[in-house]
């Protein structure tokens, strides 16, 4: 089994190359990917850098450079529900494009023709994750992910997000890595730790949590990891 794990930045990577210790490194496209062994599995871990076409990249190059085989996305969000804190997690039922708009031909936000509004995470995935955070008592939100090439720092904006794809929190990846997965036919996890609330406050707050968050992210993927190579 080779297993994909990527993040968008270097804070939300590093956790997990601390906990493999060894890897080899591999610079390709502008990227540097990190393989390992780990457990007798083959994992490739990476940043993409920020955005939806930096992600998409990267998770294609994982898939077809590399041959994995699963992508686990570990990182941070911005909440859009108002109970979510801090360090919470979050893991994406379905993930939707709010930046994609050709509205002005009668389609709905986040739709291009011969694609949907929403792309649906795998569920055997999510299933493991539940399992996980049930073996470890720690609480899990399942949630529609919104995505888009915008920090968002702006209460009406994040309110627009909200009603439009009924999303509880949103990132700057994760729907273009869906997207390049299920076009791939690869199996895709997102998951995310809240570091922010995207309102006026939000470039604070990121800046205050994000390596905490990213912590938080990267440990619940690993025992992710942990329990994937168990039941393979
Ligand atoms: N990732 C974390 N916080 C975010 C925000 N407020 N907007 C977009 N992406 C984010």
């Amino acid at each position: 089994m080779k297993i994909a794990i990527m993040g968008a930045m270097p804070e939300e990577i590093e956790p997990l190359l601390e906990y493999f210790g060894e890897y080899k490194i591999i610079d390709y496209a502008k990227n540097r990917y990190y393989t390992l062994d780990y457990k007798g599995h083959e994992i490739v871990v990476a940043y993409s850098k920020i955005g939806k076409v930096n992600a998409t990249i990267t998770a294609v190059t994982m898939i077809e450079k590399f041959g994995c085989e699963k992508l686990l996305f570990s990182g941070v969000a911005g909440a859009i529900h108002d109970d979510l804190n801090v360090g919470d997690l979050i893991i994406a039922t379905k993930l939707s494009q709010h930046d994609l708009d050709i509205t002005a031909f009668g389609h709905p936000y986040g739709f291009v023709p011969e694609g949907a509004v929403y792309e649906d995470a795998d569920r055997d995935l999510i299933d493991i994750a539940k399992s996980v955070a049930s073996d470890k008592n720690i609480p899990i939100i399942e949630t529609t992910i919104a995505t888009g090439d915008q920090f968002i720092c702006n209460q009406e904006k994040k309110e627009w997000i909200k009603n439009t794809f009924d999303a509880g929190a949103l990132e700057m990846e994760g729907a273009a890595v869906a997207l390049a997965c299920n076009a791939l036919e690869v199996p895709f996890f997102i998951l995310r730790s809240i570091s922010d609330a995207a309102d006026m406050d939000a470039s604070f707050s990121f800046d205050e949590f994000l390596e905490s968050s990213a912590k938080i992210s990267a440990q619940f993927i690993i025992s992710m990891v942990d329990k994937i190579v168990k039941i393979k």
